[in-house]
């Protein structure tokens, strides 16, 4: 028997310690919160992606009284931009959080599903996302979605 550590890395900032482009991102998802359509969980959830061409492009949560058939922030912005842009690669993806009146202190992190289609942008167009998970306190920076889907499932899985 052997044992394995598989290691996350991600950096953390203050706002103010980031850079202006990474700052806009996060303002942007931030303002987006307020488009969500979140009647059921009052947990209001804002993406920003910025296409490696400069367009940002901007989702929320999208909820439904048929639970499931709702969706996250992530994918409605994601989708979106690749069927928008079906060419044009993702540079990077800020993500924010506002429930019971306030943005959260600790940053928000996506969903296992949310992680699974942001993992096939990246490989699609072999580009690494940074990902900006945006709290009051502090906010995670990590260099690409890989760092949040250790041991995924990916098209090269499918080989064997
Ligand atoms: N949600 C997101 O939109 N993104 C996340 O990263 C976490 C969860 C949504 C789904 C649902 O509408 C609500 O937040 C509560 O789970």
């Amino acid at each position: 028997m052997q044992k394995r550590t598989i290691e996350t890395k991600l950096e953390i900032y203050s706002f103010e310690e980031l850079d202006k482009s990474n700052q806009y991102l996060i303002e942007k998802a931030k303002e987006q919160v307020q488009k969500a359509y979140a009647p059921y969980s009052g947990f209001q959830v804002g993406a920003a992606i910025e296409l490696v061409n400069g367009e940002i492009i901007t989702g929320s949560n999208q909820e439904n009284s048929a639970y499931p058939s709702g969706l996250c922030a992530e994918r409605v912005a994601m989708f979106y931009a690749n069927a928008q842009f079906p060419d044009i690669a993702v540079k990077s993806m800020a993500i924010a959080a506002f429930t019971n009146g306030e943005f959260l202190e600790v940053p928000v992190t996506p969903c296992g599903s949310c992680r699974q289609v942001l993992l096939e942008t990246e490989i699609r167009f072999e580009n690494n996302i940074t990902i900006i998970l945006y709290g009051t306190k502090e906010v995670y920076l990590l260099e690409n979605v890989k760092q949040l889907l250790p041991l995924c499932f990916e098209k090269s899985s499918l080989i064997g």
